[in-house]
């Protein structure tokens, strides 16, 4: 989470190396605050860290979306995915549509504040975690599109329950904590066709579901679509996924910075993402 300076207390726990505008090393990753350690980042003018709070760290969404309503929309996912591990074929819960319902509302409502991609990073890969985050930054993508608000829940739901299919992907193949080899990767590469078991929802969300991963140029997976032929709702899926999973800090390698992320989204338009 974010926290400005002014409200950094001690014994909060730094994300990030904390450097200074010249890039001095100012504090390690890890680093549990002091006093100390709060004054002397006052001195060198820092003017807000990245602290570990457990859980929910997508707070760099919180100009947009409150603490309470992220909560609430990943208690009820998580009872979504506990369930989808022994069911098939099941539906959104009346609860989860309006914990979505409530993240376009605020959404909408905060939306002349600035969207600031640069706030927007994940801490870490959980797939609450993961799912919320593509959650937010599809409704975001949906309002600039100009999208009306019915069109925009159901674009949250799908950004919610985009990687559903995951639950059926072993664990040790989901929390492997580097590269995967081929045959962990076939294995991964069937979670979007996991989904059609898992879900019964509207077609846009299906389609959300089961082609987030196809891309523009027919190169994707699992069924190698082309343009036209994905969906609407998983062409901005696909975007905030890729967007998301390569801004979130992995076990293996630090998150790629912002910028470098949005250039290779851009530079992909047309070939891979819908420009
Ligand atoms: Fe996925």
């Amino acid at each position: 989470m974010r926290v400005f300076l002014g409200d950094l207390q001690p014994g909060m726990k730094v994300v990030h190396d904390v450097r200074s505008r010249d890039s001095v090393l100012l504090l390690t990753a890890g680093t549990v605050l002091t006093s100390k350690h709060i004054a002397s980042l006052h001195k060198w003018e820092v003017s807000a860290v990245y602290v570990d709070m457990g859980f929910l760290p997508p707070a760099a969404f919180e100009p947009f979306v409150s603490l309470a309503t992220r909560q609430n929309v990943v208690r009820e996912l998580s009872d979504f995915l506990r369930r989808s591990e022994h069911s098939s074929h099941l539906c959104r819960t009346p609860a989860m549509e309006e914990a979505v319902v409530a993240i376009v509302d605020e959404v909408l409502r905060n939306r002349s504040s600035q969207f600031n991609l640069a706030e927007m990073r994940n801490y870490d890969e959980y797939l609450l975690s993961h799912s919320l985050g593509v959650c937010v930054l599809a409704v975001i993508t949906g309002v600039n599109l100009g999208w009306q608000r019915d069109k925009l829940v159901q674009l949250g739901l799908a950004g919610l329950l985009h990687d559903v299919g995951k639950v059926k992907v072993p664990r040790v193949i989901l929390l492997k904590p580097g590269p995967l080899n081929r045959r962990e990767w076939r294995e991964m590469r069937k979670h979007p066709i996991y989904a059609l078991d898992i879900l019964d929802e509207e077609s846009c969300i299906m389609d959300a579901a089961t082609q987030h991963h196809e891309t523009m140029d027919g190169g994707g997976y699992p069924y190698g679509l082309r343009e036209e032929a994905i969906g609407e709702f998983a062409r901005v899926i696909a975007i905030a996924d890729v967007y998301d999973a390569m801004t979130a800090d992995r076990v293996y390698r630090r998150a790629v910075p912002v910028h470098e992320v949005l250039e290779i989204v851009y530079a992909s338009g047309g070939p891979r993402f819908d420009p």
